[in-house]
């Protein structure tokens, strides 16, 4: 059944007419509860009250899988410009990013310039910006311009998914680059000859990349909300001496909002996943994928908004 709906909603994730649809409709049907709202500018007293609560951001602005050069060239101007922003207002923020909307499925040169565009305004700005993990087919571009960029800027991070078997091989690979990685388990649909297929073996590879990136000596960001993962990070810290400058939590707008802050008390550096931006049906529909639960949350947003 959990398998079921997690196939639907992904099925889901990728229908271009609800796509369409839902970019007129608007953040509604419970996707204004975890989405910041439609511009940069309306999220900046939601930023401002969730960094007064002790809470780190990283923002999203809403977009993936871009096919026009104009619409890539406009995504990387925006970024630019929430950079200057986060600067302005002297938000506790940094930006997280998905390549296919800057035109990785476009041109090599075109992404590459709109990044270089983007690492030249968040190096001036002093704001960090980490390159989310997009499906395994753009697995391999991605790393290879991540760690172009990681030769000429400190201020860039990755993310790496537990579900991939070649994940193991991409941290020692990163090694050598002294990376910012956020490790995650992977939120597409992955076929079983790229992918591990059942829960335990991602839960399982994601405690042991943890491990090794922690004990490589790498800040290590650790983006989940199971509790299993959370309690695994501290443990494995403690027994092995590493202090808490040494890694983050991070979860998404909206998701376990009270452990979100029992960990800040507890002492804990917690970063929240905040998107915004109009685009918001694919995010929201591998939210719904990713734990049903979060249907009867979407569905009570339904009469909020
Ligand atoms: P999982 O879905 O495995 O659930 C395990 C258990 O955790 C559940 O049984 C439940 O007990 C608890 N739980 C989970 N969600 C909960 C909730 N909302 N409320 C209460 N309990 C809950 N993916 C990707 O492919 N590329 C990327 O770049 C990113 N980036 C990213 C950034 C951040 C900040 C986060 C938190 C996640 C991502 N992801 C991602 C998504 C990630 O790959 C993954 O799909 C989701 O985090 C779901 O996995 P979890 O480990 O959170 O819990």
């Amino acid at each position: 059944m959990q398998a079921l709906s997690k196939n639907f909603f992904l099925y889901l994730s990728n229908n271009k007419t609800l796509d369409r649809l839902a970019k007129r409709w608007g953040p509604k049907f419970g996707a204004s509860q975890i989405v910041g709202g439609e511009t940069f500018e309306e999220a900046i007293p939601l930023i401002k009250q969730l960094n007064e609560q002790g809470l780190h951001l990283t923002v999203d602005h809403l977009g993936e899988f871009v096919n026009s050069e104009e619409v890539a060239k406009e995504r990387a101007h925006e970024c630019v410009e929430t950079i200057r922003h986060i600067h302005q207002h002297q938000l506790n923020s940094e930006v997280s990013l998905k390549l296919t909307s800057l035109g990785l499925d476009i041109r090599h040169d075109l992404v590459w310039d709109n990044m270089i565009m983007i690492m030249e305004e968040a190096k001036k700005c002093n704001v960090v910006v980490t390159i989310d993990m997009e499906d395994s087919t753009r697995t391999e571009k991605t790393l290879d311009i991540y760690k172009s960029l990681k030769e000429k800027y400190d201020n860039v991070g990755t993310v790496i998914q537990s579900y991939l078997y070649r994940t193991d091989q991409d941290i020692d690979d990163l090694n050598t680059y002294n990376p910012y990685l956020r490790l995650v388990k992977g939120a597409y649909k992955e076929p079983s000859d790229v992918a591990f297929t059942d829960k335990p073996d991602v839960d399982n590879n994601l405690k042991h990349i943890i491990k090794k990136n922690l004990l490589n000596g790498h800040y290590t960001a650790i983006a989940s909300h199971d509790d299993a993962m959370i309690d695994f990070t501290k443990q494995f810290a403690k027994e092995n001496n590493i202090q808490t400058d040494q890694f983050e939590f991070q979860m998404l707008y909206g998701m376990r909002n009270q452990t979100q802050l029992d960990l800040v008390k507890e002492g804990y550096k917690v970063r929240v996943y905040l998107p915004y931006g109009d685009d918001w049906y694919g995010y929201f529909m591998r939210r719904l994928a990713e734990r049903p639960a979060n249907v009867a949350f979407a569905l009570k947003g339904v009469f909020k908004k």
